[in-house]
């Protein structure tokens, strides 16, 4: 009992403690607000005590490359307690698995992934990879692989759920010689869908494929165990995620993965840190991880600001943060589906199909960029709209409403009426959001459903595409001036 209060204590002041949760801007109305951050599937705010334990870490900065002095040491000793911090943090036994920083998000370390999958084993070159994917776990492997076959989901009523296991059943068998690997995400960017990643890798392993799971929306909401399950088919081989998705914004990507594998190909990219020797006809690559895979002077503030942000998750408790969440958006799907005209995407019982961060929805007749724009500017809450980097999922959600949108659109408009309605709005969800947040959403959304011809009438649609209110300029009103910032800080 003591525990469990202790975990909730520390989860409310955990999430009353991120940067920008009282960031205020002026809206279309003239008043001022806090403005209600519903974006943190695009990337999360920065959690104060990362933010806070970086400032105090500056003090010792040093290049991890330095040896001998006080702050190389104590740099040193930091970075290399992230990788070890995030390694128990997914349950990767350190003897079976590395961690490496790579890149901006998951991206890059999705591509490095494709690559060693594919020279690890040359004669199966076809990954498998689930509809509902971002584009960062589904380009790589069109790019790398020599043939990439795309898996349906489920289907619940023309609502689409979680992968479709006996697709991928189907597609293992019928190609067990040549599947490499099976790419799936945790949770998708876009309808916040749980997908059953174990079955995925019992199921992929037991046909010889390896399973690379996309983690960046699952890590910060949902509790992950890569290793250590009993029946060790179930076991994940790779997973990858963003640091900006995980209260750190400015940290970079991380993998995790099978050393085994890594260890049978060359890193992609060489340089310093990475090098036992270096002659002038040849080098040795050094064996131990993470340094054999991480070229260059890494991103030590920002992997060792991670580090901590993953300490502190890890002190409350992801089932506990796991449930908060649920109970959140079990509530902000109630109310959407009762405001008529929303149309949320995605299988909607929870209890069907288990969803957490994200959830897209339309509202019947509007586009989602002028939903958008409604939002911020009249109700001062960040959403994101358009397709999310996952273009085929999006669109296979959204097609029938583009055939009747289009149907009475002139030739001449197409393109444009097209683009203009391909999309959705997103609201996401991190540890920082409560309940008054959904209020304000719900509020929101019935007044912009109830006010559907009132803010047509005075938005347009710029050069660019995208919605402008016809008076008020959002940028004017609300600017933020570095140089501005660095005149005041050297006139103090
Ligand atoms: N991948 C990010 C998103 O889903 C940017 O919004």
């Amino acid at each position: 009992m003591q525990k469990v209060n202790n975990s909730l204590n520390l989860l409310s002041k955990v999430a009353a403690d991120f940067i920008g949760l009282d960031t205020v801007y002026k809206t279309a109305d003239g008043e001022k607000s806090r403005r209600i951050y519903l974006d943190s599937t695009a990337s999360t705010l920065m959690m104060g005590v990362a933010h806070d334990a970086l400032e105090a870490f500056y003090d010792h900065y040093a290049n991890t490359h330095s040896v001998l002095h006080f702050s190389a040491r104590i740099s040193t000793d930091l970075y290399y307690w992230a990788h070890d911090r995030i390694l128990s943090f997914l349950k990767a036994d350190p003897d079976s698995y590395a961690c490496f920083f790579t890149g901006s998000g998951t991206t890059a370390g999705i591509n490095r992934l494709a690559r060693v999958f594919r020279d690890n084993r040359p004669d199966r070159d076809t990954a498998l990879v689930s509809l509902m994917e971002h584009h960062s776990n589904d380009l790589p492997h069109r790019k790398h692989m020599n043939k990439v076959i795309h898996l349906p989901l489920d289907n619940h009523q023309g609502q689409p759920g979680c992968i479709n296991l006996e697709a991928l059943e189907f597609e293992l068998s019928k190609n067990s010689e040549k599947v490499n690997y099976v790419a799936v995400t945790g949770v998708s960017n876009v309808t916040g869908i749980i997908n059953p990643i174990h079955d995925v890798a019992e199921m992929a392993h037991e046909y010889g494929a390896l399973v690379l799971v996309d983690g960046a929306q699952a890590v910060a909401h949902m509790p992950v165990q890569m290793a250590g399950h009993k029946n060790p088919n179930r076991n994940i081989d790779a997973f990858v995620f963003s640091g900006h998705k995980t209260y750190v914004p400015g940290s970079p990507g991380v993998v995790v993965c099978r050393k085994d594998i890594l260890l049978n190909i060359e890193p992609e990219e060489v340089g310093g840190g990475m090098v036992e020797n270096v002659y002038i006809d040849r080098y040795e690559i050094k064996k131990s991880f993470p340094d054999r895979e991480e070229a260059g002077t890494p991103n030590i503030p920002g992997a060792i600001s991670l580090a901590v942000a993953i300490d502190v998750l890890d002190r409350i408790g992801m089932q506990k943060i796991y449930e908060e969440e649920e109970e959140l958006i079990l509530i902000a799907m109630k109310k959407m589906k009762e405001i008529q005209d929303i149309l949320i995407y995605g299988e909607p019982d929870c209890n069907v199909c288990p969803r957490v961060a994200s959830i897209s929805f339309n509202i019947k007749g509007m586009d989602h960029g002028l939903v958008a724009a409604i939002l911020n500017d009249y109700h001062n809450i960040a959403v994101r709209n358009e397709c999310f980097c996952a273009h085929p999922y999006v669109k296979e959600m959204i097609l029938d409403h583009l055939l009747e949108a289009t149907e009475y659109v002139e030739e001449e408009n197409f393109e444009e009426e097209f683009k203009l309605k391909s999309g959705m709005v997103r609201a996401s969800f991190g540890l920082y959001n409560s309940l008054s947040d959904v209020n304000a959403l719900a509020d929101a959304l019935m007044d912009i459903v109830t006010n559907k011809e009132k803010y047509s009438a005075i938005y347009h649609v710029d050069v660019n595409g995208e919605y402008r209110h016809n008076s008020f300029c959002a940028e004017k009103e609300n600017h933020f001036s570095v140089t501005n910032f660095i005149d005041q800080y050297f006139n103090k």
